[in-house]
């Protein structure tokens, strides 16, 4: 049976609509993850014509900059439109320029980070906020996602999300609290997550995959065109359809399910609305199994 590629929305959290391809905010940074973007108008321009070009799924985290991808979301949108949904993360300090992050999550920084999101992004609640990871240590994650219920109670959050993690630390929050969304790399080329997107779906919560379209080792350059075994695959489909590579990506992704929300970065508005061509490109099931079997070493 073909698999589902519409609709455009999916309601996160069961009330929020949410556009199937969002935009990834990372790449709006400065050199090593630090600090502002140097191209600030261009910025701002980009994340306009990216909401005008009807996506409303923007995607930050407090440690990107830290805080200037946040401050710069709030120069380009705010005041915001009414479907907008920023999804933000906190749990991660960056003590340096480079990839090297730390993960925190004891109650009072969770807590100041969530006010602080809200703040920098000028949201009176945050409509999705995950926890960053399930890495840290000085506190328990029960604990964790504890705190943010606390927080979504006192009207900071609207829905929960959850980043980097494992199925069965999914389940386990899922005992504690709704869980509106879980963010993991997964990709053509990554599927170390697979039990985790399956759970997440199972349970109705969306699966944002992070890292969508370049299919290298997360902080390694880009490549989106894949190493030659992914190549002599992809190639053929994107050219029988007159499509990218990128584009195939996408639409292998959106063809998993409906909750599956892919946030491909960018800083060029031509690619950010090349790869929305991907919301219109329905592969074959032939197509979608050979891409699947991808995934098998
Ligand atoms: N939760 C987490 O821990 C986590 C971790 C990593 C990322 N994320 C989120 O996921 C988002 C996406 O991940 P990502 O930025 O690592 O990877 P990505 O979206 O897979 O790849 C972005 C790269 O692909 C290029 N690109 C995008 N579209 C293209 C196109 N049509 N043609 C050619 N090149 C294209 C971009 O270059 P150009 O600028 O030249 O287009 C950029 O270098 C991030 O922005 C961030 O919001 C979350």
């Amino acid at each position: 049976m073909p698999r589902n590629t519409s609709p455009r929305l999916f309601p996160l959290g069961g009330d929020l609509p949410a556009s199937r391809i969002g935009y990834g905010a990372m790449r709006l940074l400065g050199p090593g993850q630090w600090g502002p973007y140097p191209h600030h108008d261009d910025g701002v321009d980009l994340l306009r014509g990216v909401i005008d070009a009807g996506v409303n799924l923007i995607d930050t985290a407090d440690v990107y900059g830290p805080h200037s991808n946040e401050l710069l979301i709030h120069d380009a949108l705010a005041p915001y439109a009414r479907d907008v949904v920023i999804a933000t993360k906190g749990g991660f300090v960056r003590p340096r320029p480079g990839p090297h992050v730390t993960p925190i999550g004891n109650p009072d920084y969770l807590r100041q980070c969530v006010h602080m999101s809200a703040r920098r992004l000028g949201r009176e609640r945050i409509d999705l906020y995950y926890l960053h990871s399930a890495w840290a240590t000085d506190a328990s994650f029960e604990d964790q996602v504890g705190t943010l219920a606390e927080l979504r109670d006192e009207g900071l959050i609207r829905h929960i999300g959850l980043s980097n993690l494992t199925a069965d630390q999914l389940k386990t929050a899922q005992a504690i609290t709704p869980i509106a969304a879980v963010t993991a790399h997964y990709n053509v080329a990554a599927r170390a997550n697979q039990d985790l997107l399956d759970t997440t779906i199972a349970s109705g919560a969306a699966f944002v995959p992070w890292q969508p379209v370049s299919l290298t080792t997360p902080g390694d350059p880009t490549d989106t065109t894949g190493p030659a075994r992914l190549h002599q695959v992809l190639a053929p489909i994107a050219d029988a359809h007159g499509a990218t590579i990128p584009q195939v990506s996408l639409a292998w992704l959106l063809a998993i399910a409906p909750g599956v929300l892919p946030i491909p970065a960018t800083t060029r508005l031509d690619h950010f609305r090349a790869n929305l061509g991907a919301l219109d490109l329905t592969l074959t099931p032939q197509e979608l199994a050979a891409i699947d079997d991808l995934g098998t070493p």
